[in-house]
């Protein structure tokens, strides 16, 4: 790829050049690339990625790409989630393998790939994701689910007290979401949330 003067070492900070975003569906993605995003996944989640790959068959890649090196990766998938005594059905964009390779972290990658994810998001009604560093989505709008958290397995429902889920708000989510109420997924292998 190209090197441009202003990304040099000498450049100035403020004179940098932003990584350039990149979409790719899963069953798009060249064996290579593959590579590298499961390398960058472990890299910054310091464990084997491959178990958690599986659940982004699927998925939507986006990808920050400097110089040609991935700098920072995520993914949704869709899911649906329900939410109240109700069980209203929302058509969620599931956001998974957020990551920037440790060397790289703090100088703002992960948090172009984090709001570059909301504005492609027609077609769902919320987006949702299970949070290590929630102070790090807090930052970009957001908001973590206070009510109790469930999933369905075989007709059972099952309660997970223990996981964390944030929620993001889009054009489409119902104006009467009430973070203190009940939400529901449907289980899956790997992690549930
Ligand atoms: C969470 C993660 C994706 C953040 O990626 P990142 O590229 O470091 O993100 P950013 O640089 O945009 O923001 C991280 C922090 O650096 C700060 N920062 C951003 N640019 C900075 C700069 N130029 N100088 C110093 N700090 C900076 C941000 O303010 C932010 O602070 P916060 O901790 O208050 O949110 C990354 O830490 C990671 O891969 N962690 C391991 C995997 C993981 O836990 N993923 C999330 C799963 S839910």
């Amino acid at each position: 790829m190209k090197s441009v003067a202003t990304d040099s070492a000498t450049a100035r900070p403020h004179m940098m050049l932003k990584p350039a975003i990149h979409i790719i569906e899963h069953a798009a993605l060249s064996a290579d690339l593959k590579a590298r995003i499961l390398a960058l996944c472990r890299d910054a989640y310091e464990e084997d990625f491959t178990p958690y790959f599986a659940l982004l068959q699927g998925a939507t890649h986006v990808l920050a790409i400097k110089d040609g090196q991935l700098v920072s990766h995520g993914a949704w998938v869709r899911r649906e989630l329900r939410y109240g005594s109700r069980r209203r059905p929302l058509s969620c964009a599931y956001v998974e393998a957020v990551a920037t390779p440790v060397h790289l972290q703090r100088q703002g990658f992960g948090t172009l790939v984090i709001q570059a994810i909301p504005p492609l998001l027609q077609g769902y009604d919320i987006a949702a994701l299970s949070p290590s560093e929630p102070g790090f989505y807090a930052r970009s709008g957001w908001e973590m689910w206070r009510g109790p958290l469930f999933f369905m397995k075989d007709g059972q429902r099952f309660s997970t007290p223990d996981e964390d889920v944030m929620i993001y708000r889009l054009p489409g989510t119902p104006a009467d979401l009430d973070l203190q109420d009940e939400l529901e997924t449907d289980w899956r292998q790997g992690d549930v949330w």
